[in-house]
C-alpha cells in the first residue's frame, strides 16, 4: 500500500510542495475563514462548506432516510456555514442508486422536516442561523442511472462500464427537453421546502456534464459550444424565472473531466483527438484546458448563477482526479501520482476561475487529503483570493463538527481527522443489500452508525 502522507507539520508538507514543484500554501492565520461573504444578497457567515456527499441512505420512495436526517443534523451543528445538500434526482429514471434521495409531493414534508432539524441544530450550537446557507443538488445520473444508462454522447472509452454498450441508444432531443420542466418543479418543491440555494449539477460525468463535453452528438444539444450547453442554460433560465429573487442559483461543474483509467493505474488505450470530454483538449485528456470552462462561467452569471462548485473527473472511472486518496477505493487503482499534484490541480482550477471571476463566489475542492493540516491550506487560499470558499467532503464524514472544533480549539481533533483510506466510497460501491444499495459514511471514525454496515459490506466481499 501506499504510503504518501508522512508530514508531521505545515513545514513537511512545504518542504513537500517545493520538492514537487507545486503550489500549495500554508498560513496558521486562520481569520480569514471566519470572514461573512455576500452572496446574491445573502450573507454566508463564514467560509467553509461541506460538499454534496450522497449517504445512500434514501427510502425507497425517495424520502431522506434516518441517516440521512442524522448526517444533516449533525453538519447543522458543525459550523460550516454552508451546507451543500446532496445529489437529489429530479426523475425517478435519473436515480444513481434505489436510495437516492428525490424530492417530490410524496416526500416533501420529510425534506422539510430534515432542513428544519439542521438549522434548529445549527442554533443550538452555534448561537444563529442568520449566516446558514442550505442547499440542494439537483441531478440527472445520466449513463449512472441505475435502472438503465442514460447516455447523451456515445464516449468509445466508456464502452464496457456500468452497462453501457456500443449500441446503447442516445436519449433524445424530446427527452432532453422534457427534463427542463422536472428541473422547475424539484427547484420550486427545494424552496418550498426550505432550502436557500439550488444546484444544477454538471459535475462527474452525470448527464448534464456528459453534454457539456458532448461535441460527437449530433443534433441541438451536441456539437458547437451553444449546443452543449444549452439544456443547462435552459434549466437555469426556467428555475431563475420560477423561483423568488432571493434563491441563489448555484453549480457544482467539473472544471475538467480526463478519460478513464484501469488498475494499476495507467489510462485506457485510446486515440487521439478525442470525440469528446469538458475542460480538456483533444489531444491532451491529462491537462485541463479551461478555455470552455471559463467561457461556461461567464454565461452562466448572465443566466443568474452566482455560486460555483469546482472539482473534476468521473468517481467511477478515475476516482484519483476528483478525490485524492491514501488508498484507493476498490475499484479503484494506486494514485498514479502523489495525491498532492490532485490536491494542487484541484487549487489551480479554482483559483483560475476565481481570479477571472472576483465577485463570482467560487468554492474549491481537494481539502480532505491535506487531513490535520486542511485549515491551514484553506486559510492561505482565502487569504491570497485564490477562491472564495474552502469546500470539504470527505473530512466532514469523520468529523463534521469541524469548523466548531477550529472555533473552540484552533484545530481539529486529531483523533477523527480522514487518512482518506476510502471506506465511504468502498461503501457505496457495494450493492448487495435488501434495498439494493448498503448507506455510506465514516467506519473508522463514525463506528456507532457504520461500524456493523462496514463488517456486513466486508464479510459480501469475503463471500465472492
Ligand atoms: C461518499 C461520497 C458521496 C459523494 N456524493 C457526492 C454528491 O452527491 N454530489 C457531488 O457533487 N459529489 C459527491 N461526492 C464528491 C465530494 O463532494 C467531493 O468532491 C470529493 O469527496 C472530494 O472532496 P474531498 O477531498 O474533500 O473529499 C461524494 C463523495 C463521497 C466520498
Amino acid at each position: 500500500m501506499a504510503n504518501f502522507f508522512k508530514y508531521k507539520s505545515a513545514a513537511d508538507l512545504e518542504a513537500e510542495n517545493a520538492r514537487l514543484g507545486i503550489d500549495l500554501r500554508f498560513s496558521d492565520d486562520l481569520t480569514p475563514l471566519f470572514q461573512p461573504l455576500t452572496i446574491a444578497g445573502r450573507t454566508l457567515g463564514n467560509r467553509w462548506c461541506i460538499h454534496p456527499m450522497e449517504g445512500c441512505d434514501g427510502e425507497l420512495d425517495g424520502r431522506p432516510g434516518e441517516l440521512t436526517h442524522r448526517r444533516y443534523v449533525r453538519f447543522g451543528a458543525g459550523g460550516a456555514k454552508m451546507i451543500w445538500g446532496e445529489a437529489c434526482a429530479v426523475v425517478e429514471e435519473g436515480r444513481a442508486n434505489p436510495r437516492q434521495i428525490v424530492l417530490n409531493e410524496a416526500t416533501k414534508a420529510d425534506f422539510a422536516r430534515m432542513v428544519a432539524d439542521c438549522r434548529a441544530a445549527h442554533r443550538a450550537a452555534n448561537g444563529d442561523d442568520s449566516g446558514l446557507l442550505f442547499g440542494l443538488q439537483l441531478t440527472h445520473s445520466g449513463r449512472y442511472s441505475y435502472r438503465r444508462p442514460v447516455i447523451a454522447t456515445h464516449d468509445p472509452l466508456l464502452v464496457g462500464r456500468y452497462k453501457v454498450t456500443a449500441d446503447t441508444p442516445l436519449v433524445t432531443d424530446d427527452e432532453l427537453k422534457r427534463l427542463v420542466d422536472a428541473y422547475v418543479v424539484t427547484a420550486k418543491l427545494a424552496v418550498e421546502v426550505g432550502f436557500d440555494f439550488l444546484d444544477v449539477k454538471q459535475c462527474h460525468r452525470y448527464l448534464l456534464n456528459e453534454l457539456l463535453g458532448a461535441r460527437n452528438r449530433p443534433g441541438p444539444y451536441g456539437g458547437s459550444f451553444e449546443n452543449r450547453t444549452r439544456l443547462a442554460r435552459e434549466v437555469f433560465q426556467a428555475v431563475r424565472a420560477a423561483v423568488p429573487a432571493n434563491v441563489i442559483l448555484a453549480t457544482r461543474m467539473n472544471a475538467f473531466d480526463s478519460i478513464p483509467f484501469n488498475p494499476p493505474g495507467e489510462p485506457v488505450p485510446h486515440t487521439l483527438p478525442l470525440v469528446n470530454g469538458w475542460g480538456m483538449s483533444e489531444t491532451d485528456p491529462f491537462t485541463p484546458d479551461l478555455t470552455e470552462p471559463l467561457r461556461w462561467v461567464a454565461d452562466m452569471q448572465t443566466l443568474g448563477v452566482t455560486l460555483v462548485n469546482l472539482t473534476m473527473g468521473n468517481p467511477y472511472a478515475q476516482p484519483h482526479f476528483g478525490r485524492p486518496a491514501e488508498y484507493p477505493p476498490p475499484d479503484g487503482y494506486e494514485s498514479p501520482e502523489h495525491p498532492l499534484i490532485g490536491v494542487d490541480r484541484h487549487f489551480r482550477a479554482a483559483e483560475a476561475v476565481q481570479r477571472a471571476n472576483p465577485g463570482l463566489a467560487v468554492v474549491g475542492t481537494g481539502y480532505s487529503y491535506l487531513q490535520e493540516f486542511l485549515p491551514q491550506a484553506a486559510a492561505a487560499n482565502v487569504r491570497d483570493g485564490r477562491v472564495a470558499i474552502a469546500g470539504v467532503g470527505r473530512a466532514t464524514l469523520s468529523q463534521p463538527d469541524w469548523v466548531r472544533q477550529l472555533l473552540d480549539h484552533g484545530k481539529l481533533d486529531r483523533k477523527r481527522v480522514c487518512r482518506t483510506f476510502s471506506y465511504c466510497t468502498a461503501i457505496m460501491r457495494a450493492k448487495d443489500h435488501p434495498m439494493g444499495q448498503f448507506p455510506t459514511g465514516c467506519p473508522p471514525f463514525d463506528k456507532e452508525a457504520y461500524g456493523e454496515i462496514w463488517k456486513d459490506v466486508q464479510k459480501l466481499a469475503l463471500k465472492k
